[in-house]
């Protein structure tokens, strides 16, 4: 039986975790679920909201599938999100983005995959009120950080079969950190003529990827970047319900959709476990529970395919247990 830590998270994320637990056992994977809490209720009692108890389980099993935690907006503690990926040091953030069978879009063919630094930037947390007026928060990117997520992405490519790599900044704007993220991306281009490399600016791609996404294949972005970019692609796909993300670090891995915990939605039962569905599949491939993942992959695409039942944010009416059970059923 493998040990894997999984984070419910708050929000949607309880429901959600329950309709992946249920949909694992039934597809016959051997896990034993390594339960953390993490979060404002946990921070309440536990006094953090990340209590190290989580990142020691992490660092034990090796691997973690992690549904969306709440971060208080222009307040409060530090986001649980990007404390762990600095502990763990998870320096890559995949998020693979492909048209499902079924899901109707603007756009047919996309199929791209966000690289995302995972460590740094806007997201170190380096903030200060200047005066009542004025706060500034600091950008850091580094030569070491930039390199290992060139280096990933470009390595991805090659893995993945993929073509071409985007690198995305702002460096026209931030002419010294964007700057040093470019260099470093051209500098690793270089060791992989195979692969087509190319640059693009932020605000550009954005455009670009609203009308002709078919064109990107990787991008690799720093931090902010990457965060929002990889929202928009979501959106091309069919929105955040069904968007897969995994952050990887060189001695754990912890598979997260793109999605956060969804407090317009909480408790209500509408909520569209797929996203956080397709990661514990690549999460059980990850781990060499290869059958069940394809057991699990398969059901879940033949009911998207099929139509009759989805959750509202795919324009259907079931409910997340409903959905739940109509995968098992499908197994
Ligand atoms: P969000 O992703 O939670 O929600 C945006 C919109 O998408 C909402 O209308 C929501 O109902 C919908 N949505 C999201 N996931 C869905 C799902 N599985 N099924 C159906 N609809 C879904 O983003 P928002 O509202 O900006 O953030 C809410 C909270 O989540 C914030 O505290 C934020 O910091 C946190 N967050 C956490 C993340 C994580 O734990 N990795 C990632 C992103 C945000």
């Amino acid at each position: 039986m493998k040990k894997v830590t999984l984070i419910p998270g708050d929000g949607i994320g309880p429901e959600i975790s329950e309709s992946v637990k249920e949909i694992i056992k039934a597809a016959g994977a051997d896990i034993d679920w390594d339960i953390q809490t993490a979060g404002a209720q946990v921070a309440e009692k536990e006094g953090s909201p990340l209590p190290q108890r989580v990142i020691e389980s992490i660092k034990k099993n090796k691997v973690a599938l992690k549904a969306p935690v709440t971060t208080p907006i222009g307040k409060g503690f530090r986001s649980v999100n990007v404390a762990l990926r600095k502990e763990l040091d998870l320096y890559a953030n995949i998020r693979p983005c492909k048209n499902i069978n079924g899901i109707k879009t603007p756009f047919d063919g996309v199929d791209l995959v966000v690289v995302r630094e995972n460590t740094e930037d806007l997201y170190a947390g380096i903030e200060r009120q200047i005066d009542k007026d004025s706060a500034e928060s600091i950008k850091i990117i580094t030569r070491k950080a930039s390199m290992r997520i060139a280096k990933y992405a470009f390595e991805y490519a090659l893995k993945h079969g993929r073509k071409t790599v985007h690198a995305v900044t702002k460096a026209n704007i931030c002419k010294l950190s964007d700057g040093l993220f470019l260099e470093c991306t051209r500098e690793t281009a270089k060791n992989y003529p195979q692969i087509d490399y190319k640059e693009i600016l932020v605000d550009n791609l954005c455009m670009q990827l609203v009308q002709n996404p078919q064109k990107f294949d990787v991008l690799v972005l720093p931090n902010l970047y990457g965060d929002i970019v990889s929202d928009l692609t979501a959106g091309l796909i069919g929105g955040l319900g069904v968007a897969q993300g995994a952050n990887i670090g060189t001695d754990c891995a912890v598979f997260e959709p793109v999605h956060g915990s969804a407090p317009d939605i909480k408790g209500q039962n509408k909520a569209n476990p797929t996203a956080l569905l397709i990661c514990a599949v690549n999460m059980l491939k990850y781990i060499g529970e290869e059958e069940a993942a394809q057991k699990i992959e398969k059901a879940l695409y033949t009911v998207i395919e099929q139509g009759s039942v989805l959750t509202c944010d795919l324009g259907g009416n079931a409910t997340t247990e409903e959905f739940t059970k109509v995968i098992i059923k499908n197994l």
